[in-house]
């Protein structure tokens, strides 16, 4: 069934724009000259480790603000309250809460936190930050999680636009908490449409009216939604926030590509099957572009963007060098197969181009990914890890158990008892 919304929204994406036709051709994709992490806007080579975190890094970002996502203003003190509380969740694994809090104070809207944190364990525990496409409820069956009341998108279960009981554990797949758990790891998520609800006039109730007006949009607040939700967790005792990693799937996995670069507080960010505008490198013409983006999510990306939908040659940023704003934390990029819509070839090519710059940093390079075609053979041993997953567009076990391992040989989590 969801098989069948996925195509719906596929379709819908086509139908926004009347004759694009995706070029699945690699002899035309173009070969445009990438952007030099390490050479500043003047073209002057970045000499030091020095040079780069000073000077060189808040450059490269402040290009995506302008070009790309919109600058996120200056984060409000949030405000929480626990709402709900099973300290037997799982069979006994985890305490599981509720909590509501307000990411831009007290007169903005508030957005819904579901946690587990495991029971056996001793010490602080590492955790991993994320947002869910269809509500706390829908991550996991228990009928004790509160279920959304926010505006969500069509699909099972959703009737004029709100969650059902129906939509109880239908993204359950997405969200092995069993096996997040038993590794050692707390899980918070949140609704996205608690900070921006995913529809072109989605910003009146989203979190922007609520804070200072700068050209930003709903990428720029789901990531700001997961930097918030950190601000929460470095009030929780139980969680080790040396140790937290941000993970994303699709638009989101763009989304928690943002928030990592932005947020250096965030040990690891992991963007799964995030495609154009996430971790593909926008100058390959290559499944979906950057003009299909700006037609049919105009909502998504600041308006200056809209620039180069047809001269993406001339952004004077590509993708590889948001990548490389996580150097010299862990980063884990993923592609699936049969997405070819997301460039899997593109986003491992990205990871390459990131990788001088942990070398500058690290004395090391950032990535030992070999070769694009391998299917299920993980990168992990290295700084930038990659997998391609055999099948569809989606976030699965599969990809999880993958950050799970890159987090274990990595983040180095307390030990189970
Ligand atoms: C569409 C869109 C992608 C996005 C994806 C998703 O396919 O074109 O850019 O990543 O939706 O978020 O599911």
């Amino acid at each position: 069934m969801r098989g069948v919304w996925l195509l719906a929204l596929s379709v819908m994406t086509l139908a926004a724009q009347p004759g694009f036709v995706a070029n699945y051709d690699e002899a035309k994709v173009g070969n445009h000259p990438l952007p030099d992490p390490l050479k500043f806007e003047d073209g002057a080579p970045v000499k030091s480790a020095k040079e780069w975190t000073e000077r060189r890094r808040p450059e490269i970002l402040r290009l995506f603000e302008e070009h790309v996502y919109g600058k996120t203003p200056a984060a409000a003190k949030i405000e929480f309250e626990v709402t709900k509380r099973d300290p037997k969740a799982l069979n006994g694994k985890a305490t599981r809460q509720e909590l509501t809090i307000w990411p831009a104070g007290r007169r903005g809207p508030s957005m819904q936190m579901l946690l587990y944190v495991p029971n056996q364990v001793s010490g602080k525990v590492p955790a991993f930050v994320s947002l869910s496409f269809t509500g706390n409820h829908s991550v996991d069956p228990d009928p004790a999680i509160t279920i959304s009341t926010r505006w969500m998108r069509q699909g099972p279960g959703i009737v004029q636009n709100r969650a059902t009981e129906a939509t109880r554990g239908t993204a359950a797949s997405r969200w092995p908490v069993d096996l997040i758990v038993s590794k050692g790891y707390a899980l918070a998520t949140v609704y996205y449409g608690d900070l921006f609800p995913d529809h072109k006039d989605g910003k009146a109730e989203s979190i922007l009216p609520h804070l200072p007006d700068s050209n930003w949009n709903a990428i720029g607040a789901w990531a700001y939604g997961m930097s918030r939700m950190l601000d929460y967790l470095e009030k929780d005792s139980r969680i080790d926030t040396k140790r937290v990693a941000v993970v994303g799937h699709s638009r989101l996995g763009k989304a928690a590509l943002w928030a990592g670069a932005q947020d250096e507080r965030f040990a690891m960010v992991v963007a799964n099957d995030s495609g154009e505008g996430g971790a593909a490198i926008s100058r390959r013409n290559y499944g979906e572009t950057v003009e299909v983006l700006n037609t049919a999510f105009p909502h998504w990306f600041t308006q200056n963007y809209a620039r180069y939908n047809k001269a993406v040659e001339q952004m004077p940023v590509d993708q590889h060098e948001l990548l490389a704003l996580v150097a010299p934390r862990l980063l884990y990029i993923t592609s699936a197969t049969e997405d070819q819509w997301a460039d899997p070839k593109g986003e491992f090519l990205s990871c390459v181009a990131a990788s001088p710059v942990y070398k500058l940093l690290l004395g090391k390079d950032g990535f030992a990914g070999q070769d694009p075609s391998l299917v299920e053979q993980p990168v992990l041993r290295s700084r930038i890890g990659y997998h391609l997953r055999a099948g569809k567009h989606d976030i699965t076990r599969y990809d999880w158990e993958q950050f799970v391992a890159f987090a274990d040989l990595h983040l180095k989590p307390a030990a189970v008892k």
